[in-house]
């Protein structure tokens, strides 16, 4: 499973996200030892602090599937393409609400990191987990947990 395809199955998680409230859509593809992919979208709620990432949703489901051998994860999230349109036509603007404020280098380094909660459940099973992220301008890269968070909390 190359990084590519592993980000292709990311975006096409977050397509079930559910965001009503942020209007922000986050999908995460993770890749286990056994060579199995379990997804995870965000999942709202009108009681905003029950929010669950698209990370731990994941988590969640390659542990009830008896898997916690986690080798990768790509994460890609961005705002609703109907909440972009709608935005739009608000202003009167062709704006980019992602980018609004950005150079073409802070669009370069626009990777969506995950979030510090989603970090400390990843390192509850891999600290070493490599991390796929996708930029606004399409470019992949990794970077390995550790490097995000080096140290966790442990009991
Ligand atoms: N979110 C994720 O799903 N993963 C992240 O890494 C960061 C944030 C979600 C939570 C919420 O539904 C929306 O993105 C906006 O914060």
């Amino acid at each position: 499973m190359d990084n590519e395809e592993l980000i292709g199955m990311a975006k096409k998680a977050g397509q079930s996200a559910y965001a009503p409230y942020s209007n922000f859509k986050v999908g995460a593809a993770l890749l286990t030892k056994s060579g199995n992919i379990y997804k995870g979208c965000n999942v709202e709620n009108a009681s905003y602090g029950l929010t669950i990432c698209a990370e731990r949703v994941a988590i969640s489901n390659a542990l009830s599937n008896g898997e916690k051998e986690f080798v990768k994860i790509a994460i890609v999230g961005g705002f609703a393409e109907e909440y972009m349109e709608k935005m739009k036509k608000e202003v009167k603007q062709n704006i980019d609400k992602e980018n609004i404020y950005k150079t073409e280098k802070d669009k370069k380094e626009s990777f969506l990191i995950p979030c510090g909660a989603c970090l400390q459940v990843m390192s509850e099973f891999n600290p070493d987990l490599e991390l796929i992220l996708l930029n606004t301008t399409g470019e992949i890269k990794t970077i390995n947990l550790k490097e995000l968070f080096p140290k966790p909390f442990q009991l």
